[in-house]
């Protein structure tokens, strides 16, 4: 496809979307394209889930990745911290590559929510905003951190109050080395941690 074209087609899209969003509920506001820390902050705090990639200690796929979805959270309601929190137990196949090796990929999209589908942007186009994690996945326990990250998995994933008990549940974090972001044409941005923090995901800063 021709550049000028894909440039028309996404100023196109761009003004309907405009036209539209005037009337449509504010929960479909996203940031600007070239806010691209602020997409990425935006992205994570809307996904409930994430797909994670981990280096496979397992049989036939050893040192092969090993990609598998996770609830996250990165903040109950109107707080967004920007670290994706989980919630593990040693019994589960990907935790058990992040025994032998912590670091890992996660991957989150827009797809996820309503508003791909109706802007009609198919999940591999850059305009439905998906944004790609590296870095390593760090138990939290014992700590305030550890407390905010109950708070914001329990409130979004109701249901894990009540997974069984003696799988022995703990609160992990995903540490973030570097922030990659598909939300427009022109190949993929990338964002340092220390961006990604200081961008609020919100429409006004608080
Ligand atoms: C959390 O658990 C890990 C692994 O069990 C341990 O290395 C770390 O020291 C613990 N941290 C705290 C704050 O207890
Ligand atoms: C966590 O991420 C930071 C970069 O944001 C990095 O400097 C640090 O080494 C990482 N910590 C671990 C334990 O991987």
């Amino acid at each position: 496809m021709d550049g000028p074209f894909l440039a028309m087609r996404a100023l196109l899209l761009g003004l309907l979307w405009a036209a539209s969003s005037s009337s449509s509920s504010s929960r479909f506001w996203i940031p600007p394209h070239d806010q691209v820390a602020r997409v990425a902050r935006f992205v994570v705090h809307q996904c409930d889930w994430a797909s994670m990639a981990t280096i496979s200690t397992h049989k036939p796929v050893v040192g092969q990745p090993f990609s598998n979805a996770f609830s996250v959270s990165d903040g109950p309601g109107d707080s967004s911290s920007g670290v994706p929190y989980m919630y593990l137990t040693r019994m589960e196949i990907s935790v058990q590559d992040l025994e032998v090796n912590p670091e890992a990929s996660l991957s989150m999209s827009l797809a996820q929510t309503d508003y791909c589908r109706q802007q009609g942007f198919d999940p591999q186009s850059p305009l439905c905003a998906h944004v790609i994690l590296s870095g390593s996945v760090i138990e939290v326990n014992g700590t305030e951190e550890a407390e905010f990250a109950k708070k914001a998995l329990f409130t979004r994933h109701p249901e894990m109050i009540d997974w069984p008990s003696d799988h022995d549940w703990f609160f992990a974090k995903f540490n973030i080395t570097q922030v990659w972001v598909l939300d427009y044409f022109g190949g993929v941005k990338t964002v340092t941690p220390e961006e990604y923090f200081q961008a609020s995901p919100f429409r006004k800063h608080h």
